[in-house]
């Protein structure tokens, strides 16, 4: 298994942090769906500068938060007190999560979960199966082998699903697993598929157009 490695959220500041702080689209529709079914307690999980940490909290729910940076979870942290909320922050990594068999009714895991190969993915699942509560629902993102990361040739490739990132920026060095829709079906076997979307982002950047792919998926423990 590859090493874990956090993201470097020191060279992200001023305008550049502006994204991350602004919570994201499907962040609202989980919120709505999960008050709705009456779910308590939430895990961000790869929770950076704290986004959908205060977005939860801030509705009540009984709100965890838990990330590989310590900066990022300072910087969270620094933001739930100064909007006087309540929530439990946790420094490590996410393939071994330091909380309770059937103790979480959500997870949301934006961006986060890719972050790791192979064998490090099939180690998180077991720990959402593990931590989450009967029925209770997890949304996450993964890197699509469609994306052009997956087809950078001179990124080390670790196993046949996972490159090593390297270009300059807060991801260097990080390892990113991509998938496809059969790898997702087997990943998740073992729970129940609510919706898987392949989504295709696009930004312009000097004049030129980029994008990229990522599955959304939400699933439900049986
Ligand atoms: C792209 S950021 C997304 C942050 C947040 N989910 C959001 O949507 O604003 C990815 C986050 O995952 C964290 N991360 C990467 N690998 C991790 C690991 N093994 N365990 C816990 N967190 C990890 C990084 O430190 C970073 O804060």
């Amino acid at each position: 298994m590859v090493k874990s490695k956090e993201w470097n959220w020191e060279i992200v500041n001023g305008d550049n942090a502006n994204i991350w702080l602004e919570a994201s689209v499907e962040s609202y529709y989980l919120l709505s769906r999960w008050k709705k079914q009456g779910k308590k307690t939430f895990l961000d999980l790869g929770c950076g500068l704290g986004r959908h940490t205060i977005l939860f909290a801030k509705e009540g729910f009984n709100t965890k938060a838990y990330d590989l940076s310590k900066n990022a979870i300072e910087r969270a942290k620094e933001y739930a007190k100064k909007e006087g909320l309540d929530v439990e922050f946790k420094i490590g990594d996410m393939l071994n999560l330091p909380y309770k068999d059937n103790s979480i009714d959500c997870i949301l895991c934006i961006n986060v979960i890719s972050h790791t190969d192979t064998e490090g993915m099939k180690k998180i699942i077991s720990e959402l199966k593990r931590v989450l509560n009967k029925d209770g629902e997890c949304y996450l993102t993964l890197g699509s082998k469609e994306t052009w990361g997956f087809k950078r040739e001179e990124w080390p490739l670790v196993d046949k699903n996972t490159r090593i990132r390297m270009d300059d920026g807060p991801e260097k060095g990080i390892p990113h697993f991509y998938a496809d829709y059969p790898l997702i079906q087997e990943l998740f076997k073992e729970f129940k598929i609510e919706k898987i979307s392949h989504i295709e982002d696009f930004w312009e950047e000097k004049g030129k157009t980029y994008n990229s792919y990522h599955y959304h998926v939400l699933i439900r423990k049986n």
